[in-house]
């Protein structure tokens, strides 16, 4: 069989992106311009400021795609570009630039939803990986417990009722003074620190045993916080950042290990930025031991956002006869499993 190489493109959030992508598992580029140390300057992502840059990086970042990879346009059998969930400004550089490309080379081209891209991020890690398996899918704007049937189809288990997982990790890393993006610099701080200092609130979600909820133990660490102020007591940072941690690794744990018992499936894989965090890792890798599960984690390059991971979603689209029109549009709030064609 042909082999298929696929051009991604990635632009929702504060990451411009591309990569050329083999036959859904082999990685031929992965070029990545990142915004943060803009956005570290307003303490997050400025949307308008992301789109601008976008614009501004986006070419660079394809060329510079194309020549690692060791091809030219003419090497590439369809464009793949996330058109969702993210910042509509932002998607819109991407979704209009694989456009214009698809349309002067006449190829297909694939919109994917930007979570089934960090999902695929596995199979180009592990290229023996297979569906089905469960997926803790925890990145800055979604946490989600999603049992994998097929390539391309998706069964969520359960999501977060408020704040995504990394978006307390950022929040809380706000407010002990440690700054953006927060969930590295957490996972860094807490090395030092007690997870066991404080015990922050392991919400539990009455009428479903999958949901999440991060705001509550965000909260809790903000209360933390006022009563030392209000005592005038000193705040051990170290301390805070690994409970706060451990309450959240404790919390994806335990929806994780209750969605493999119940599905009876014995594969777990992980997505998304926070699933670079070590300690989540770790415990992951101990609980999954313990029962004989097979454990799937990317290397960090490929949790964060990259249009490797776009590439191979693209490419599962692709096989199984997916392609969208010229008026394909940037969709905010894409959900997962939703297909617009
Ligand atoms: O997947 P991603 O790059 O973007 C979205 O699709 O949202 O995830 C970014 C999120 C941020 O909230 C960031 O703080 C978090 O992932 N993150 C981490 C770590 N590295 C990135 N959270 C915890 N520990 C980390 N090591
Ligand atoms: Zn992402």
């Amino acid at each position: 069989m042909k082999n298929i190489r696929i051009l991604a493109i990635e632009s929702s959030c504060d990451e411009t992106a591309a990569a050329v992508v083999e036959n859904g598992r082999e990685d031929l580029s992965n070029i990545i311009s990142s915004q943060i140390d803009l956005h570290t300057l307003y303490g997050g992502v400025v949307p308008e400021i992301a789109s601008r840059k976008h614009i501004e990086k986006i070419n660079y970042v394809i060329r510079e795609a194309l020549e690692q990879a060791q091809c030219t346009l003419d090497d590439i059998d369809a464009v793949g570009v996330t058109y969702g969930p993210g910042l509509v400004g932002a998607l819109l550089v991407g979704v209009a630039e694989a456009k214009a490309i698809a349309f002067a080379k006449d190829l297909p081209l694939i919109g994917v939803h930007h979570i089934e891209g960090h999902i695929c991020a596995n199979y180009v890690e592990h290229k023996n990986l297979e569906p089905p398996f469960v997926c803790l899918v925890v990145s800055g704007g979604h946490t989600h417990l999603v049992v994998v049937k097929d390539y391309g189809e998706y069964q969520i288990l359960g999501k977060t009722r408020d704040d995504a997982a990394g978006e307390a990790f950022d929040k809380v890393a706000r407010a002990i003074g440690l700054g953006y993006p927060g969930g590295p610099k957490i996972d860094r701080a807490a090395k030092n620190g007690n997870p066991h200092a404080y015990e922050f609130p392991r919400a539990k979600i009455t009428d479903s045993v999958y949901d999440f909820s991060f705001s509550g133990m965000k909260s809790a660490v903000l209360n933390q916080l006022n009563l030392a102020k209000m005592k005038q007591e000193e705040i051990c940072q170290a301390d805070v950042a690994a409970s706060f941690q451990q309450a959240v690794v404790d919390t994806l744990v335990t929806r994780a290990m209750a969605a493999l018992k119940e599905t009876g499936m014995n594969k777990l894989a992980i997505a998304g930025g926070v699933a670079s965090n070590t300690a989540l890792r770790a415990a992951l890798k101990q609980e999954c031991e313990k029962r004989g599960i097979d454990f799937y984690y990317p290397s960090p390059v490929l949790c964060t956002d990259n249009a490797v991971m776009i590439g191979s979603a693209a490419y599962f689209e692709f096989i199984r006869g997916i392609r969208h029109g010229w008026d394909l549009n940037a969709i905010p709030n894409l959900k997962l499993g939703e297909r617009y064609e």
